[in-house]
């Protein structure tokens, strides 16, 4: 088969340690030796891969980043608006002050903001923060929040503590080995762990980190008593909506299940494709970041706070949410009678907007490569999960629809011959962080 991307990508491999920049893009993690791996041209939801080949994004749109759709026209004008005066200068960009307005106006509890361009470093300064208040070093957090050293010093423990947080097999080479102890991990909805490590380091913890909602709904009382604690022990509270933000209403997730953090951390889809993050919170604990040194030249730029306010109006004029929820509802829902109706195995999680399901099987693995393998040769980037955007239409879900009832008919057939790993024209899929070979 023709794959420029595929001879792009073993060049990539000696040029670039790792490949890719963003873990999550791997092109092995999809489907080894065939992933189309790199785009020439994305708008809505179709991708036109190095060889011209058109397809339909079912999969995580720019890892979750693209909520409207692949060059959205209202924010990439705003965008080239601000190329156009000028994307960055010795005075600062008066659109930073109109967002921090903004994002205070829909999170009313929140009274400043500080601004960054990723997710992973919007997070370590929440972190920062809330170390600066406090005084105190140690951080208790539930699920994944980038690369920094912060986060995965909780591997350097005798034990994998970050597996089961969204990326299992983070390493923690390169991280000073003085951070051990310094960073807690428990799962969501368990709050026996949660208390068990603040009875275990009291007068320590500086903050509880966690998304409020992402693979199960929150049980009744859960993010209640974990606020509880928080104020109890004089922790700072902080919501990592950077995936979870903007999916369920126009905002972080927590202003649906009325319960009020410290700080919430927004990047990914509050910009639509372009770099923006955001550290909201209040007073009290945000004017400890004059108190440290949290300064960077290209957190001033022009373009990510223009393309935010573009992204957020848009956002709430046409009720993003709702349409998200529609097809993220749809496609879960899919994914179920398919399954049934071919008597396959698989388990679904997530909110609609960004939902997931593995196939229930010892080589399950190996089974979703297949699927990968056979949507793409339908024309659609898929894997285990659907991360909806505005610009998916009925019409795109009943055409996904349609293939994946026949891949999984395939699939039964495949698993019932024994024949999974002989229909791969390629390895299986990877899982897992680790060093490519
Ligand atoms: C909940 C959460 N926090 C933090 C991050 C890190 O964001 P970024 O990849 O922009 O650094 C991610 C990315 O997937 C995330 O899902």
């Amino acid at each position: 088969m023709n794959n420029k991307g595929q001879s792009l990508y073993r060049k990539a491999k000696l040029r670039i340690p790792g490949g890719t920049q963003l873990f999550s893009k791997r092109p092995d993690l999809f489907l080894p030796e065939q992933w189309p791996s790199y785009y020439s041209k994305a708008k809505g939801v179709d991708v036109w891969d190095l060889d011209g080949n058109k397809y339909i994004d079912m999969s995580y749109m720019g890892l979750g980043a693209c909520i409207l759709g692949y060059a959205d026209s209202d924010v990439d004008n705003a965008a080239k608006a601000a190329i156009k005066s000028g994307s960055m200068c010795t005075l600062n960009c008066p659109e930073e002050v109109e967002l921090a307005d903004l994002l205070c106006e829909l999170h009313p509890w929140a009274d400043m903001v500080r601004f960054a361009r990723t997710g992973g470093e919007a997070i370590a300064i929440a972190v920062r923060i809330a170390r600066a208040r406090t005084k105190k070093d140690k951080i208790i957090f539930c699920g994944y929040h980038g690369w920094h050293d912060w986060y995965l010093a909780a591997n350097l423990g005798e034990v994998d503590v970050l597996d089961g947080h969204l990326i299992p097999g983070l390493k923690p080479a390169g991280v000073p080995r003085a951070l051990k102890n310094t960073a807690f991990a428990f799962h969501y909805n368990k709050i026996n762990e949660l208390k068990t490590i603040v009875s275990s380091n009291k007068g320590e913890i500086a903050a509880i980190l966690m998304e409020p909602v992402r693979n199960y709904e929150p049980e009744l009382g859960f993010l209640e008593e974990v606020r509880r604690i928080a104020t109890d022990i004089k922790a700072v509270l902080i919501f990592d909506e950077v995936s979870s933000g903007w999916r369920l209403t126009a905002g972080g997730a927590h202003l649906l299940y009325r319960v009020t953090p410290d700080i919430a951390v927004f990047a990914k889809a509050m910009s639509n494709g372009y770099p923006m993050a955001a550290i909201i919170g209040i007073a009290d604990v945000m004017g400890a970041a004059q108190d440290s040194f949290i300064s960077s030249t290209y957190w001033t730029e022009r373009i990510g706070p223009t393309a935010a306010l573009s992204t957020i109006r848009k956002h709430k004029r046409n009720n993003v949410p709702e349409h998200l929820i529609k097809m993220g509802k749809r496609v879960q829902s899919e994914w179920k009678s398919a399954a049934e109706h071919h008597g396959l195995r698989i388990s679904i999680s997530g909110i609609p907007p960004l939902g997931h399901f593995s196939f229930d099987y010892e080589n399950g693995q190996a089974i979703r490569t297949l699927f990968t393998q056979e949507m793409l040769h339908k024309g659609f980037l898929a894997t285990d999960s659907f991360y909806a955007s505005y610009a998916h239409q009925n019409y795109h879900i009943e055409s996904y629809s349609r293939a994946v009832d026949e891949t999984f008919a395939f699939i039964a057939k495949a698993i019932e011959g024994n024949k999974i790993n002989k229909l791969l024209k390629g390895p299986v899929a990877h899982s897992g962080f680790h060093r490519l070979a």
